[in-house]
């Protein structure tokens, strides 16, 4: 996998990235080219209104004359029109552009997020995903729609006014054209550094975001393990971070401008004085000096405009590097070419030349381990029959949910195949698979939503008889209909206003709503209690029956019925049979067993003696 999180990006201005950039832009290709003419032709009429006073102090005031004013009256107001259209056009067509960015990059990120890997989640905080694809995309759009438009808007003006002022007086011009490097000189320096602050503001914003989540999020724990002291003191360094942060940005910007504008004034200064000695002279008009002044005390606009922008795009750069890294990282488990053309990719499968799954399984010499850790299998080799079901026993880490991940391809072996009805599964779909497996977790996941959807959630299409039937079958009807809204029942964000057992029954329920060929129970029934297990346990005998079944659990009376159990030691299978089997045989899983029994047996009667 190639994306690694946050680095640091303090590189130069790259314009690859840019240009990686524009590439998502190209849906707002027509509209970047309407900005950019709207943008010039603002420029434009900018330049033109001290003209426009020239020619009214020149050709009307200083001369006294009157006639054909009405006619530059009206000449004036079309160019007052002209902007306010521009000006219309471009907020609109702006607008257009930053929105329409945001949404795009989103949705290829979100597509993107759907289709990367489980070993993908194991490696980046979901805090930095969701930063990534709201307030970096955010940020990105921005910098495309309204940068731009700064940027075109301030080089127009600025060889506009140049060659008008040129043409008007060539030797002054250059004289008041000496402080445009200086601005821009000092421009760059400011705005550096105030972005660089904003930086740092919006960096321990994101820690200050995260410390209320964590501190809340933990907030229980917090208590139990007396943190409060040491949590409000991390807490108050954050925002000493951010206070400082901001205040120096604020000094900054407070500084920049004033002294920009002296310099610009310093110019104008200039103008004034030796334009004023030449309009004395003869040598210039009034009008012309007047457009001198204006043009001088406006040139640092665009001038300081165009640092600012190069400045925040050096800065969004990361953003836009992240973002981009992030939406083209190549999901490790995908389908070949091959498969995609012939049964489908995830958002428009091939339903029809789907294979019908019977569920036969076979590992074959297996190797796997997790992206960087230790083998956990190592040449596994294991033949399940279609319709058969299988426990899985043993120790913690021995490897018994990787051998389900491994069967429901949410991992890769690393070396070795795994086939399903001989197929190697990556020559099939992913799709074609997934579509065709229940699962339930340990730790379920349940969406925001009511009961009914929860468990629709597993066949869109299912009447709400048999969303009911399907929690009858898990017997989860009894505590659902207990809420006072039934079925209707919010779970809330997550699920959590469940408990894990209420949780666990649903997913129960949406995974057998539908009716996969293969179904695997991951340690699903660990936090009901004994009663409501031994029901499920019923509902289990006939929901399995005609599938090819996994049951992980840790209560061995649960899976007492399975065809074939497996003890999983350090990832290999030491012994195998069925229950009675391997009672018989005295091995690792009679001793479990016997014990396991023994303790219930010695709880349950303590139960009755607590009782009586
Ligand atoms: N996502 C992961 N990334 C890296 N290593 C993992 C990951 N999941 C599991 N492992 C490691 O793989 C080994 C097998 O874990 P596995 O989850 O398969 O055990 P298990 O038999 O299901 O245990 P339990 O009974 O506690 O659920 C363990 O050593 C574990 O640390
Ligand atoms: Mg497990």
């Amino acid at each position: 996998m190639q994306y690694q999180e946050e680095q640091e990006y303090n590189k130069r201005f790259d314009l690859g990235v840019w240009k990686r950039l524009i590439f998502y832009a190209k849906p707002f290709y027509r509209h970047l080219i309407a900005i950019t003419i709207t943008m010039l032709l603002c420029a434009g009429f900018d330049v033109i209104f001290p003209l426009l006073t020239r020619e009214a102090i020149d050709g009307y005031v200083s001369v006294g004359r009157t006639e054909g004013l009405g006619l530059f009256a009206l000449k004036y107001m079309a160019v007052v029109v002209g902007q306010i259209i521009c000006i219309f056009t471009f907020c609109i067509l702006s607008g257009h552009v930053e929105v329409g960015m945001t949404r795009r990059i989103r949705e290829i990120g979100f597509k993107r997020f759907q289709e990367l890997p489980f070993s993908f989640y194991d490696q980046t905080p979901v805090g930095h995903m969701i930063a990534r694809m709201t307030s970096d995309t955010g940020r990105l759009g921005e910098t495309v729609g309204w940068g731009l438009i700064d940027l075109f808007w301030s080089a127009g003006y600025i060889v506009m006014t140049a060659c008008v002022m040129i043409s008007l007086n060539w030797k002054m011009s250059l004289m008041v054209m000496l402080v445009m490097p200086v601005i821009a000189v000092i421009a760059m320096w400011f705005q550096k550094r105030i972005l660089k602050n904003y930086r740092e503001v919006r960096k321990t914003n994101s820690k200050i975001t995260g410390s209320f989540n964590e501190g809340i999020m933990g907030a229980k724990t917090t208590k139990t393990l007396v943190r409060e002291e040491a949590n409000a003191a991390e807490f108050v360094e954050l925002t000493s971070t951010m206070k400082a942060a901001s205040i120096r940005a604020a000094v900054l910007s407070a500084l920049f401008m004033p002294i920009v504008s002296t310099l610009g004034s310093l110019a104008a200064a200039y103008a004034l004085w030796k334009g004023g000695y030449d309009v004395f002279t003869g040598a210039m008009s009034f009008g012309t000096l007047t457009v001198f002044i204006s043009y001088t005390t406006q040139i640092f606009e665009p001038i300081s405009n165009i640092a600012r922008i190069f400045a925040e795009m050096q800065s969004a750069q990361a953003a836009a590097e992240r973002v981009i890294t992030m939406i083209e990282t190549e999901p490790e488990i995908a389908d070949t070419p091959e498969v995609i053309e012939k049964y489908g990719d995830s958002f428009h499968p091939k339903k029809e030349n789907w294979p019908v799954i019977r569920g036969d399984i076979e590992f074959r010499d297996v190797t796997f381990r997790y992206n960087s850790g230790e083998k956990v299998l190592s040449h596994f080799n294991l033949k399940i029959k279609a319709g058969e079901t299988i426990a899985l026993v043993g120790e913690t880490g021995s490897g018994k949910s990787t051998i389900v991940n491994l069967i429901c391809r949410f991992y890769e072996p690393t070396e070795g195949e795994i086939l399903i009805d001989g197929v190697n599964y990556k020559e099939r779909s992913q799709l074609w698979l997934q579509s065709h497996l229940g699962y339930v977790l340990q730790q379920p996941h349940l969406f925001s939503g009511t009961i009914r959807e929860n468990i629709r959630y597993g066949r869109l299409d299912a009447t709400d008889a048999e969303v009911e039937a399907a929690a009858r079958m898990v017997n989860a009807e009894e505590f659902i209909l207990k809420f006072e809204k039934g079925y209707d029942t919010d779970v809330g964000e997550g699920g959590n206003r469940l408990s894990i057992g209420q949780k666990q029954l649903i997913s129960f329920a949406r995974a057998l709503i539908a009716d996969p060929a293969i179904f695997v129970l991951d340690e699903a029934t660990s936090s009901v209690d004994t009663e409501t297990e031994q029901i499920i346990q019923e509902a289990i005998k006939t929901a399995l029956s005609g599938r090819t079944s996994f049951i992980i659990a840790h209560r061995l009376s649960t899976i007492r019925h399975a065809d074939r159990i497996l003890v999983i030691q350090h990832g290999e299978v030491t012994e195998q049979g069925s229950h009675a089997e391997l009672i018989r045989k005295k091995g690792y899983y009679y001793n479990l067993y016997t014990n396991q029994f023994r303790e219930e047996r010695e709880n349950a009667i303590l139960g009755i003696r607590q009782q009586s």
